[in-house]
């Protein structure tokens, strides 16, 4: 009987603390929402580091992102590897997240290998107009391909659009875009979505080390940002920003500064042997 009642008061003991870590959790997502963009603004990027104690590698952090960049800095190296994308149709939510839109693939979509690491891709979001800019340009707009290994470490894919015809995988969601635009849900299941529908089209890539460039602005994420600037439509581009319902038509960070980074890019040596 005893044994029973302390099971029972385990049990008790064991739910409360789920309980409390659940508000925790939901408590981290409200206070996303405090961040915008306006420039100059109380809560806009200059100020995002002292609006949260978690936050402040946004204003202290010496690798940020997003950075210009810039050919004449960029030093050309063969030995990177191609990207080893292996990823897999999974299910899929889209979400407001008051800022952007988010597309999240419940346990992961397969995997991107780095260094012999495995990545797991989480989710995609989108910035309009690009926040990397390549040579001085900004592109129309940005997707960011968001990984995670076991050990937390973070790796982003950047693929940058510039108008001009259709993105096919932006058409593909087009009816959950205008579904979470045309209503007052945060999020909408989407059933199945194969992330190889996000075309990459090159094996060029940029590689440098930087941040998440939305609070906590977390450092040591591996960037890769694709070198093709791929095409989307003026409509896409304004489908995604809609849909955020937030007042505002832009949520691209200020550059940061790049304090003595490497950039690197790669291109394969059997390019011409081998297209
Ligand atoms: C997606 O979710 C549905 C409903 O829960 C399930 O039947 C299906 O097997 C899932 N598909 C994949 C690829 O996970």
């Amino acid at each position: 009987m005893e044994k029973i009642a302390i099971q029972v008061l385990f049990c008790y003991f064991f739910v409360v603390l789920l309980l409390l870590s659940g508000t925790a959790i939901s408590q981290e997502v409200d206070d996303e929402i405090e961040f915008n963009y306006e420039e100059g603004g109380e809560n806009g990027p200059s100020k995002w580091g002292e609006l949260h104690s978690k936050w402040s590698a946004c204003k202290n952090g010496r690798m940020q992102s997003p950075i210009d960049l810039l050919n004449e800095r960029v030093q050309v190296v063969s030995h990177l590897g191609r990207l080893k994308r292996s990823y897999k149709p999974s299910n899929a939510t889209l979400k407001n997240r008051g800022h952007d839109m988010m597309l999240q693939w419940e346990g992961g979509a397969g995997t991107l290998r780095i260094n012999g690491i495995e990545y797991v891709l989480q989710q995609c979001h989108w910035h309009s107009p690009s926040e990397h800019t390549i040579n001085g340009q900004r592109f129309a707009l940005e997707a960011h391909m968001v990984h995670v290994s076991q050990d937390g470490k973070i790796a982003v894919v950047g693929i940058m659009y510039k108008i001009g015809r259709s993105d096919s995988f932006l058409e593909s969601i087009s009816d959950h875009l205008t579904q979470v635009a045309g209503s007052n849900e945060r999020e909408t299941v989407v059933g199945v979505i194969d992330p190889r529908g996000i075309k990459i089209g090159s094996r060029k890539y940029y590689r440098y080390i930087g941040s998440l460039t939305i609070p906590p602005c977390t450092e040591n994420v591996l960037w890769t940002i694709v070198r093709k600037v791929r095409t989307v439509t003026r409509e896409q581009v304004r489908s995604l920003r809609v849909a955020v319902h937030d007042e505002s038509d832009t949520n691209a960070r200020p550059q940061q500064p790049i304090n003595l980074r490497i950039v690197k890019s790669y291109r394969p040596d059997d390019e011409n042997q081998n297209p």
